[in-house]
């Protein structure tokens, strides 16, 4: 199979069919622009299946998504889109960048939600921008920056909804979209290395955090979002 691509948390690999590709979930995980490295194990496996219910169940309510099917248990096939470099971050509960940078206390509870955009380049550390630096850029429109918008809330207020029934508050998540034959699909992946979870009760974290700050019980956490949103 020839390797189209490799990242800090998958493979992507190209197929027969010039319109796919197959993305192979890894173990490894990094940290703070690659700076903290680890491997994780059971991790790729728990990523792959959590993004696969999400992406259903996004489906199931008529968002559109990159996936085809799952070839097994670490390898996904997909639409081959192209990527749009912008990530799209939604934030529910303040945490992360959003606390260091604006000084805003971990934990509160934002009235709406806050949607940002960073530029996605490794050698400039993916800072954050706005749609006048995105048009600068021309890395996208601005009719594609609002259909972009528009699916990241409404993928918030699905993925909201689906959590809570769970015990589990979505705090905030990256989601990364590309261009396929004139339309815009959710692509790479939804999980809790590009999520915030929290426990309901006891804002315990289940996701990424748990590795970037040394917390322990990493792959317990996934395993258990993932026990968590199969019932
Ligand atoms: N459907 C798709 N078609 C083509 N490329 C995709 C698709 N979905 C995701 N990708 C890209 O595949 C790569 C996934 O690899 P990975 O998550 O390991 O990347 P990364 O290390 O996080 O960094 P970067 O996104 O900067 O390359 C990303 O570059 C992502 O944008
Ligand atoms: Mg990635």
């Amino acid at each position: 199979m020839k390797k189209l691509y490799e990242g800090k948390a998958k493979i992507i690999y190209a197929t027969e069919n010039p319109d796919e590709v197959l993305i192979y979930y890894k173990d490894d995980a990094t940290a703070f622009n690659g700076l903290k490295k680890d491997t994780i194990k059971g991790k790729g496996r728990y990523n792959l299946e959590i993004s696969k219910i999400f992406f259903e169940y996004l489906e199931a309510n008529g968002l559109k998504t990159h996936m085809v099917d799952v070839v097994d248990e670490l390898t996904m096939r997909t639409k081959k889109t192209e990527i749009i470099k912008v990530e799209v971050v939604v934030r529910n509960i303040a945490a992360g960048s959003l606390c260091k940078r604006l000084g805003l206390p971990e934990g509160l509870e934002l009235e709406k939600p806050i949607l940002e955009f960073y530029y996605k380049d490794d050698a400039l550390g993916d800072p954050l921008v706005n749609e006048y630096h995105i048009d600068a850029l021309k890395v996208a429109t601005q009719e594609e920056l609002d259909e972009i918008a528009k699916q990241a809330l409404k993928v918030n207020e699905l993925l909201k909804e689906f959590l809570i029934k769970r015990d589990l508050l979505l705090v905030d998540y990256k989601l990364e979209f590309g261009r396929f034959k004139g339309e815009i699909l959710l692509s790479d992946e939804i999980s809790p290395d590009t999520c915030r979870f929290w426990d309901r009760d006891t804002r315990k974290k289940l996701d990424k955090d748990r590795f970037r700050q040394d917390l322990g019980e990493v792959t317990e956490a996934y395993q258990e979002i993932l026990e968590r949103i199969s019932k």
